[in-house]
């Protein structure tokens, strides 16, 4: 059988690997300096005054939770289309997914229909920038100011993609200019990788203290910080626990990796763009299925890039899927709508609460896009994926 070109992947040079090598040759393998220099890093590149790594996107995503204040009882917005990470922090904390549907096009939350979802136990709002696409960023903080709501990106599809940001223009995704924080993952299928790994970004300094705690067992070490009034006279040793937190820490390995992944960050955003473009090209109006599109307020880093069936196809999504993975195609289907998910429906969640959601599912299937893919590798995805609509068609 022909090698297996997956949905996506990993691209590690000499580079990534001496910077590794550096770090285990040194004297810290976590909480030394690579983890300061990754997140500087980070802030650079995105723009964001406040930068905390963690372990997982996952991890991430739970402490900008926690770091909002979102507690027992309280409700957050989402998109169904997502990872089950996603809702999954907030059920961490006692609190309960709102899943709002979304666009047939770009998957991302319908700002328009979000509004009727926002109760009194909403506190925040978590866009989902599908596939690298943005959500209109600007509508999304126009409505959480008026419930005076925190807005959380989840960003783990969208390093490198911009978003307009009304009178100031294009910003890059991860600058938080219409939102308190935004979360990257650095899981392998993603632009930049840690193995594992994740961050938040914020402006708001009481946000990122609060993140901080979150990450290391909510210690703090800090002198100024201290808040205990009876532990009498402590000498250097002190730290003082104020909150309960997690170990989320990243190691310096990963961070070394990370911060050599991301001085290549603009090519391989810039790869996934030319591929998406191939890709449109010779499939713009085919009769089988639609493509991805770009609104005028985003520019997409095309984390994934997912194909849509028309009508006459959707029933034979199985087996076209089927066919692909016979071929040699790594393709995947994402997302299953979370609510879906038996553990969801244990919860009380129910078929039908997003329709156009449901129904993007019964169509997407994302195909191959990643920096190391070569031109032959996207011709024989083009190729084989015109034989297959056309067996089924
Ligand atoms: C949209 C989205 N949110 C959250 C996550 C969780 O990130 P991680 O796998 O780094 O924990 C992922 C990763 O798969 C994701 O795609």
């Amino acid at each position: 059988m022909n090698k297996v070109v997956p949905y996506s992947r990993q691209y590690i040079d000499q580079d990534d690997i001496e910077a590794v090598i550096s770090v285990l040759e040194s004297d810290y393998l976590t909480q030394g300096p690579a983890i300061g220099k990754f997140e500087s890093a980070i802030r650079e590149y995105t723009g964001a005054q406040y930068c905390a790594v963690f372990s997982s996107g996952t991890a991430a995503l739970h402490a900008s939770y926690f770091a909002a204040g979102l507690d027992k009882g309280d409700e957050i917005i989402t998109s169904p289309i997502t990872f089950v990470a996603t809702s999954n922090a907030a059920l961490y904390l006692g609190a309960r997914p709102i899943f709002s549907d979304v666009e047939s096009d770009t998957a991302n939350l319908n700002v328009g229909s979000l509004e009727e979802k926002i109760g009194h136990k909403v506190k925040v709002i978590v866009p989902v920038h599908f596939a690298g696409h943005p959500v209109d960023m600007v509508a999304v903080r126009a409505l959480a100011d008026k419930y005076k709501l925190t807005v959380i990106e989840d960003a783990c599809h969208a390093l490198g993609a911009y978003t307009k940001t009304g009178s100031n223009g294009w910003a890059k995704v991860g600058s938080c200019q219409c939102s308190d924080m935004t979360i990257l993952s650095f899981h392998p299928v993603k632009h930049i990788t840690t193995g594992e790994g994740g961050a938040v970004l914020t402006n708001n300094k009481l946000l990122f203290d609060r993140l901080l705690l979150f990450r290391s067992h909510g210690i703090t070490k800090n002198r100024h910080d201290f808040v205990s009034t009876n532990n009498g006279d402590h000498g250097e040793w002190y730290y003082e626990m104020q909150c309960l937190g997690y170990n989320y820490r990243m190691t310096d390995i990963q961070a070394a990796l990370g911060n050599s992944q991301l001085t290549k960050v603009e090519q391989f955003v810039r790869t996934r763009r030319e591929i998406a473009a191939h890709y449109n090209s010779v499939f713009m109006d085919n009769p089988f299925f639609h493509i991805p599109v770009e609104r005028d307020y985003g520019k997409s880093s095309y984390h994934l890039y997912t194909i849509r069936l028309k009508d006459h196809l959707v029933d034979k999504r199985t087996a076209i899927f089927s066919k692909m993975r016979g071929e040699g195609l790594g393709v995947q289907v994402l997302y299953i709508p979370v609510y879906l998910q038996p553990y969801y429906e244990t919860l009380g969640y129910k078929n039908g609460c997003c329709p156009v959601a449901e129904d993007f599912y019964r169509r997407a299937i994302s195909i191959p896009i990643y920096h190391g893919m070569t031109m032959s590798d996207c011709h024989r995805v083009v190729d084989t994926i015109f034989k297959i609509m056309d067996e089924v068609n």
